[in-house]
This record gives structure tokens, C-alpha cells and sequence, in this order.
């Protein structure tokens, strides 16, 4: 038996924009700044970041936005390059490493690919956490 899969590998989904419809990779990185966190519906639904990286590309790991204190929405902060909790002050660099508490964790990451037809796919990341070397609490 062999589980279905939405083609991204590992249980991946195709990450959606605001409006519920497809990420097209060539669309967003065209329509997004070097070093923007956007973000899209994930793994599970949830409120995820894609990372536009200086080079312009997409970065092959997304970034989960729920605070690993509360769970609150946590915005990204261009000017502070950092991702600022509203609801208790924690705060995350912009690989979603936890520099601030009270929040115990970083943020989760998954992986973000692009499918040969063009749209962003995220998927479980189950290898180490590269921020901290650390096997994933999220896995
Ligand atoms: Fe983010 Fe408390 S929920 S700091």
C-alpha cells in the first residue's frame, strides 16, 4: 500500500495564496522582493512562510508562522529582520531561530519545492534542524 500523495514527496501539498488558488513559483518569486517572507497556506493548513531569497529565488524551506509559545500568528519585521510575536514579545531571526522568549522553540520548518509544473510544494521536514542542530520537536 502506498499512501497517497499530492506529489511533493513525504505528504507534501501544494501551497496555497490568499485566495485558496495554486502558488506558481515563477508568479511569486516575479511579484515578491529579495528577502521577503510571504506568507501561504501549508502543511496542515496552517499560516506558513515562503522565503524569497537575496538571489531572488525561492528558499527550499518554508517557515511556520505559529508561535512555539501560544501559538499566536507571528509577523515577519523586514526593518528588524526578525519575526516579532504581537502577544508576548518572542522573538525569531530570519530563519525562524528562536533568539527572544518566552517562546521554548523555533519556529518549524518544511520543506518548499517547486514541481516541474511550477507550483510551490511544502512538505514535512524531518531531517535535523539546520538552525540548531537539533533533530526537529515539530516531527
Ligand atoms: Fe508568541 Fe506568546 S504566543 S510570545
Amino acid at each position: 500500500f502506498i499512501p497517497p500523495s499530492s506529489g511533493g514527496g513525504g505528504g507534501g501539498v501544494t501551497a496555497k495564496n490568499e485566495l485558496g488558488n495554486d502558488v506558481i513559483a515563477s508568479q511569486f518569486v516575479a511579484s515578491h522582493n529579495p528577502g521577503d517572507r510571504v506568507l501561504v497556506q501549508g502543511l496542515k493548513g496552517d499560516p506558513t512562510y515562503l522565503v524569497i531569497q537575496e538571489s531572488g529565488s525561492l528558499e527550499s524551506y518554508g517557515i511556520s508562522s505559529i508561535c512555539t509559545h501560544l501559538g499566536c500568528v507571528v509577523p515577519w519585521n523586514a526593518s528588524e529582520n526578525k519575526f516579532m510575536c504581537p502577544c508576548h514579545g518572542s522573538q525569531y531571526d530570519a530563519t525562524g531561530k528562536v533568539v527572544r522568549g518566552p517562546a521554548p522553540l523555533s519556529l518549524a520548518l518544511a520543506h518548499a519545492d517547486v514541481t516541474d509544473d511550477d507550483k510551490v510544494t511544502l512538505s514535512n521536514w524531518t531531517e535535523t534542524d539546520f538552525r540548531t542542530g537539533d533533530s526537529p520537536w515539530w516531527a
